[in-house]
């Protein structure tokens, strides 16, 4: 069976055919980055037209380049995102699937985002502790099946990649902030300053970056008014970068012991910071998985491959679905899987 994905739901344009017998066939991402970059973040209504101005040429690329004409069934991001983004991707599977004749599947993006780890190498086996750490998400799920998932705690504020954006944004580096605030840290001392590691003594699994990022603000004013912004800016890219590391790994580490987890996986787009990647696979006693790097951020090939493992719960057209708010839990295992 081939499976087209569609990813719309916030900034990236992705587009993939993913076979259950030979694995991925094509994909296309556009991001668009530069679009939203003098607004300093992602605006919905020019995510939702800059979505159909690329979509449909981007599917018809990535179907020649499987060399198909058609999928037998297509997967659109359902939520949680941008309602009017999600639409646009809903919206031409719904009328593709029409055309086709063939049934579409709504799929979770964060669920996407664990199952980006299938197209790995060694992908891993369940259950496993996930550490799922985006520009919108920061959680600790218990994946006890595909499909079966316990949230043991969430940002109380900010995600983590938000707090990487706003930190960077602060020191200047532009939209998303991110990679580009990782790049600025590999040139400075990440022991120059001292900064929160927030909630490592409570009890719990829940996250709070909203102290961190008020401290790198403070140290960026401080810096500005005795005039040291330049040569400390590195410094404190690589401060903060170690405060929010250690964060995301003090609390998995907790969390894996509380569920006695042999195995975490990392997925979204903060697993792209090689601070994170090399610093957990030295701290956790037990397998570390991370989805290869352009696999991270958002994409359709992820979409796509839920989209095969849910192929159970394919419906014939009805209603477009766009969620904005979602929770991981309310999924359950696919029908054909159930015990
Ligand atoms: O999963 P994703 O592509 O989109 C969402 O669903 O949010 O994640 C994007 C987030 C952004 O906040 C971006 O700054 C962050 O992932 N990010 C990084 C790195 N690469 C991307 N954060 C820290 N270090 C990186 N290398
Ligand atoms: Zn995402």
């Amino acid at each position: 069976m081939r499976v087209l994905g569609i990813e719309t739901s916030c900034d990236e344009t992705g587009v993939a055919v993913y076979d259950t017998e030979a694995g991925l066939l094509a994909d296309a991402l556009h991001s668009q980055v530069d679009l939203h970059a003098v607004y300093g973040g992602v605006v919905p209504e020019i995510a939702s037209r800059d979505h159909i101005r690329r979509l449909l040429p981007m599917v018809r690329a990535v179907l020649a380049d499987a060399g198909v004409e058609r999928s037998d069934a297509i997967a659109y991001t359902a939520g949680p995102g941008l309602v009017g983004a999600l639409m646009v991707g809903g919206g031409l599977a719904s009328g593709l699937a029409l055309a086709w004749g063939c049934p579409t599947i709504p799929v979770h993006h964060m669920e996407g985002h664990l199952v980006a780890l299938m197209l790995a190498e060694e992908p891993p086996e369940y259950p496993y502790l996930a550490l799922l750490v985006s520009g919108g998400h920061t959680m600790l799920v218990d994946v006890r099946a595909f499909g079966d998932y316990r949230i043991l705690g969430g940002t109380l504020d900010d995600a983590a990649g938000e707090a990487f954006d706003k930190t960077a944004k602060l020191l200047g580096l532009g939209y998303p902030g991110g990679p580009a605030l990782a790049k600025l840290a590999e040139s400075g001392d990440d022991t120059a300053y001292r900064l929160p590691r927030p909630m490592l003594d409570r009890a719990g699994a829940d996250f709070s970056f909203s102290g961190l990022k008020t401290a790198a603000m403070l140290l960026v004013r401080d810096a500005e008014a005795s005039g040291r912004l330049d040569e400390s800016r590195a410094d404190i890219a690589a401060s903060f970068q170690r405060a929010a590391v250690d964060t995301l790994i003090g609390r998995t580490l907790q969390a894996a012991r509380s569920v006695a987890a042999g195995r975490v996986i990392v997925a979204g787009g903060v697993g792209a910071n090689a601070l994170l990647r090399r610093d957990l696979r030295d701290r956790f006693d037990g397998d570390v998985y991370f989805p290869p790097f352009e696999l991270c951020t958002d994409n359709g090939a992820m979409i796509a491959v839920a989209g095969a493992l849910r192929l159970a719960d394919a419906e014939a057209v009805s209603d477009i679905r766009a969620t904005a708010r979602w929770s991981l839990e309310a999924l359950e295992r696919p029908v054909a899987q159930s015990p």
